[in-house]
């Protein structure tokens, strides 16, 4: 007893003369050194914030990290978690991936210091995670250092999102969604450490961070733990989705290709497989009712718990998290998805069912008629006829209309809510039929030389003075939670979605270099996404 109660006196000794040096934070299970860097901001790499998950804890829920004893320098980022498809495991990929990094105004390092936190979560359609590594320095100096930036990475794939009966019993669904409310949580814990305000969190994503979004905010059918308070989705994705049951043939599947299929207990046998012997096998296979391989074929998965029912229907229903927030797209979601050799209808319609397995034919009559019939569309080198056709209806059905369905039932329920539509045109993409392609707003967002992908080249030179504009709307709401507050001066008032009471709403802001202006959604935009919402809950979205 007498030596137990010693102890946090002993260490409370100890702890003002290491905090004394400078970028060094206490976490309890672990200390770690960060970096403070010329330009005024400190950044810590690769701090863990969940255990190891192998052995069991492979297809398992996330744990704690272990303790870890002396001062381990945070000048690295942890490695990416494995994506699918990808074979053989390159080194800065792993297993080992549950890592976050902080970026933070030095200054702001002392207790009294309580800046509001941009918690981003990458895309990568739940089975990569594409563009990881995010350079906080950009936003934080847009926010004239007024802000606290973290990123990090989680279990995606099968590793993330494996369903079936035996992870249902045997381990845990949605792991990897698991793993960003567990770095929220971490958030919760130790982000004043940092300079942070726990009470003060922003979620930012796109694609399927932005999916992780309205994910977070329906959680547990929208029960409000306090773990963030604010949320700007870009290009929120809407796949099909299936519960345990459904998922069941991914499952066997991967059972059967690892040689898992004769064991007594084949999640053991899985888990008991090198992280090579199951990477070979992680390869996407189309879906019990299509013919080819959908994009993406791993993904969250309605458990009646975490995910209780389809997204559509939970926030038709009300059960969402009331904060504010952010929905967008860009013109073209869907091009850089859209295999670009499509050319005729049928090949159109059986990438959409691959992806929509749930999809009924008089759907697609309807898809066909409203995207694919008209016969006169744009051609591009070395693209099918109706590629650019194709993109447009995938576009709006798993992303646009999506956006737009959520900002009208959010607001209806009261809540402060902004949508926008990307239009900046970057000439080369604009000539290779690209367009404004999915999340390329990104760019502007954290700056072209803060994403680990190279920007369209325009981005330092015509389209520039995007830049400051979106990240001026951008640090606003995460100072905020409204865009217009510290907006850069000169740009357009964001203008909610619904701008009174009794509007209807369908008020979003145009953004493109030098033109950016609130437009009103086009009526036969407005028309096709009132069908394509109509039908969200026969695609299982
Ligand atoms: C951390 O970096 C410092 C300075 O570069 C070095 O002296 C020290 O050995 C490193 N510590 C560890 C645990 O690698
Ligand atoms: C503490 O942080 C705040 C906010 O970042 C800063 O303005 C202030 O100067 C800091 N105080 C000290 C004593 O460093
Ligand atoms: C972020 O950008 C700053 C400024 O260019 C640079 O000093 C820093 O090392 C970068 N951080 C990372 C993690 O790349
Ligand atoms: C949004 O989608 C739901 C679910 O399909 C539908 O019931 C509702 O009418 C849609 N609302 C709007 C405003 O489009």
């Amino acid at each position: 007893m007498m030596l137990v109660s010693f102890v946090p006196i002993l260490v409370s000794l100890l702890i003002p003369s290491i905090v004394a040096l400078d970028t060094v934070v206490h976490l309890g299970y672990a200390s770690y050194r960060g970096q403070a860097l010329p330009n005024g901001i400190t950044q810590w790499l690769g701090l863990r914030y969940a255990a190891l998950p192998l052995g069991a804890l492979r297809f398992a829920a996330p744990q704690d990290p272990g303790w870890r004893s002396g001062i381990q320098n945070a000048t690295q980022h942890g490695p990416i978690c494995i994506p699918t498809g990808q074979y053989p495991i390159p080194k800065e990929i792993s297993e080992d991936c549950l890592f976050l990094d902080v970026f933070a105004p030095t200054s702001a390092r002392n207790s009294s210091s309580k800046l509001p936190v941009f918690f981003w979560i990458q895309g990568g359609g739940f089975n990569e995670n594409s563009n990881a590594n995010y350079n906080g320095s950009g936003l934080i100096k847009a926010s004239d250092m007024n802000i606290v930036v973290v990123t990090f990475n989680y279990r995606v794939g099968p590793y993330g999102f494996l369903a079936g009966r035996e992870v249902e019993e045997g381990g845990s669904l949605n792991n990897g969604l698991k793993d960003q409310i567990k770095a929220l949580e971490w958030v919760q814990k130790h982000i004043h450490k940092f300079g942070g305000d726990p009470n003060h969190v922003v979620l930012g994503g796109d694609s399927a961070g932005a999916s992780s979004i309205t994910l977070l905010l329906s959680a547990y059918g929208g029960r409000d733990d306090k773990l963030f308070h604010a949320a700007a989705a870009e290009s929120q994705s809407f796949a099909g989705m299936m519960n345990a049951d459904e998922s069941q043939f991914a499952y066997n599947n991967l059972v059967i290709r690892t040689d898992c299929a004769s064991s007594e207990d084949t999640l053991e046998c899985l888990r008991n497989l090198d992280a090579d012997a199951l990477q070979q096998q992680n390869i996407n296979t189309p879906y019990p009712k299509a013919q080819i391989d959908p994009l993406y074929m791993y993904g969250p998965t309605i458990d009646g718990d975490l995910v209780p029912d389809y997204t559509y229907r939970l926030f038709q229903q009300g059960r969402f998290i009331k904060v504010p927030v952010i929905f967008g797209d860009d013109t073209n979601e869907a091009t850089i998805f859209v295999p670009k050799d499509i050319s005729s209808i049928g090949e159109a319609d059986a990438f959409i069912q691959a992806q929509f397995p749930e999809i009924k034919l008089h759907h697609l009559d309807e898809i066909n008629a409203m995207y694919l019939e008209d016969g006169d569309y744009p051609t591009f080198p070395n693209a099918g006829e109706y590629w650019r056709p194709t993109s447009n209806a995938y576009g709006e059905i798993r992303y646009i209309c999506p956006g737009i369905n959520l900002s009208s039932v959010i607001s209806d329920y009261g809540v402060k809510t902004w949508n926008y539509h990307y239009a900046v045109e970057d000439p080369d993409a604009m000539q290779s039929g690209t367009g404004v392609s999915h999340t390329v707003e990104v760019n502007a967002i954290w700056g072209p030389q803060y994403v680990s992908k190279p920007a369209p080249p325009s981005y330092i030179t015509t389209n520039a003075p995007i830049i400051p504009v979106m990240q001026g709307y951008w640090t606003s709401f995460i100072r905020s939670f409204d865009p217009n507050k510290h907006r850069y001066p000169g740009s357009p008032e964001w203008k909610t979605w619904q701008q009174s009471d009794g509007d209807d709403g369908y008020n979003r802001i145009f953004i493109k270099t030098g033109e950016t202006r609130m437009e009103v959604v086009p009526q036969d935009q407005r028309e096709r996404c009132e069908y394509l919402s109509s039908i969200a809950l026969g695609l299982r979205q």
